[in-house]
């Protein structure tokens, strides 16, 4: 097939996803399928599609960035291999993380560590294993960290993560550089921690870490934080000797159907010369940008349903699959996988979750569906699969990997064997 009978899948922010004869595709592998042979709910992901997000971030911030991977936005252990492979290093949140890494044979020291809370098993853990930066977020972990350092064959490597107080014009719940957000420290007490790990003589202040949010699609927020920083290290020479890193953090958002995403060119052309002026490396953690696009949820319609006012339309996937929707009142595309001819309605696509708040979408016009069909949710590569739960007792969906024309189950379903295997029933005799 040429790529002239292509057409793209409006909304979908990638040409991985497109239609064939009017039927959804990922790469050269038909969606109806996957959705054949593994069931739904399904998460399909594009591997060319993360290769492109990759290039591209890599093109725009040049060789000498440092790419590290937000794992928490996917952290499917054959993703991570496929980012690595193509230069990607790791941001971890969690000793977990760290773990993760670890099964999937990756190295530790490509990596960085950050976490609001760190725990101490996990500060040891990841001493232990070489990470590459501790983005320190609060002053008490400093007495932890330096007591792990004690025991590391060198000095431990710390970027302070500072919280510059700058509105990144994103939701309130994935804001996290304003002045009210638990992250980072305040650049008013910043001074006083960086003077204490300078005094101590296993920690070696290397960098500042910033991460204003999540989804944001405008560079002055980066830009606006960048200053605040340089600003808060021209004020002492102290706070600038030996720094060779700037993490500017992740957030780069992308469009989920509506406007265009974070341009990420102008992001690097706008930092790049500020960063450069002084010596400092960009690292950079994206994890949305490098898998948003890059996946779909697969779910099957289960029936339709009309209270009077509203038209429901009653799909197998649901909030403990995707919980975006249910948590941000996020708007992830919705399209048919196969297109069917005639006038759109517009209806709430609801899972089977005991809640009013399990919906995917709400008064979203689509095109005619009836029983049996297959929907399609798009920009579901980030924050999808890694929030699931297993809430109403439902099993965790299956994923697959999609390269060409061939496709790879990357996590089975869950078993219910497994949903109960840990559970102690302490039945009577
Ligand atoms: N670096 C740090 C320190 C972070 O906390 C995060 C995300 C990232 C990098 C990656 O952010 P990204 O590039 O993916 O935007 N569950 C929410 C997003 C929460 C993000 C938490 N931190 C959602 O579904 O929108």
């Amino acid at each position: 097939m040429s790529a002239a009978d292509r057409s793209p899948c409006p909304g979908s922010g990638t040409a991985a996803f497109h239609r064939r004869a009017g039927e959804l595709f990922c790469e050269d592998v038909p969606v109806r399928e996957l959705a054949a042979r593994y069931g739904t709910p399904l998460y399909v992901y594009s591997g060319a599609c993360v290769d492109q997000r990759v290039a591209a971030v890599r093109a725009a911030f040049g060789p000498d960035a440092l790419l590290r991977y937000a794992v928490k936005a996917n952290g499917n252990l054959t993703l991570l291999r496929r980012l690595f492979a193509r230069g990607a290093g790791f941001d971890l949140v969690s000793g977990g993380e760290l773990r993760r890494l670890q099964a999937a044979g990756l190295p530790a020291a490509q990596a960085v560590f950050a976490g609001v809370g760190k725990e101490p098993w996990e500060i040891e853990a990841a001493v232990a294993a070489g990470i590459q930066f501790f983005n320190v977020e609060s002053a008490h972990e400093l007495p932890l960290l330096a007591a792990a350092a004690a025991a590391a064959p060198r000095p431990v490597r710390v970027a302070l993560r500072l919280n510059p107080d700058v509105d990144a014009g994103t939701h309130a719940y994935i804001s996290t550089g304003k002045q009210e957000n638990k992250f980072g420290v305040a650049l008013s007490a910043a001074g006083a921690v960086v003077a204490a790990i300078l005094r101590e003589p296993r920690l070696s202040l290397c960098g500042y870490h910033v991460h204003l949010g999540s989804q944001l699609r405008a560079v002055a927020p980066y830009v606006e934080a960048f200053h605040k920083v340089a600003a808060f290290v021209d004020a002492d020479p102290a706070r600038g000797a030996g720094i060779t890193h700037y993490d500017l953090g992740g957030g780069f958002g992308i469009a989920y159907g509506d406007g265009a995403p974070l341009d990420v060119e102008a992001l690097a052309g706008a930092l790049l010369p500020l960063l450069a002026a002084r010596g400092w490396r960009p690292v950079l953690e994206p994890g949305r940008y490098l898998v948003g696009d890059a996946g779909i949820l697969v779910t099957t319609v289960l029936g339709e349903k009309a209270t009077g006012s509203t038209d429901f339309l009653l799909v197998d996937a649901a909030m403990n699959d995707l919980l975006r929707p249910a948590l941000y009142q996020a708007r992830h595309p919705i399209v048919p996988v196969a297109e069917r001819p005639g006038p759109s309605r517009t209806v709430d696509v609801v899972g089977p979750v005991c809640e009013t708040g399990d919906f995917l979408a709400r008064q979203r016009s689509l095109p005619p569906c009836r029983r049996g069909d297959l929907l399609a949710v798009l920009g579901a590569g980030a924050y999808g699969a890694s929030m699931a739960s297993n809430y109403n007792t439902r099993r965790r969906p299956a994923e697959v990997l999609v390269d060409g024309g061939t496709a790879v189950l990357v996590r089975a379903r869950e078993t219910f064997e497994q949903l109960f295997a840990s559970e102690i029933d302490l039945h009577e005799a």
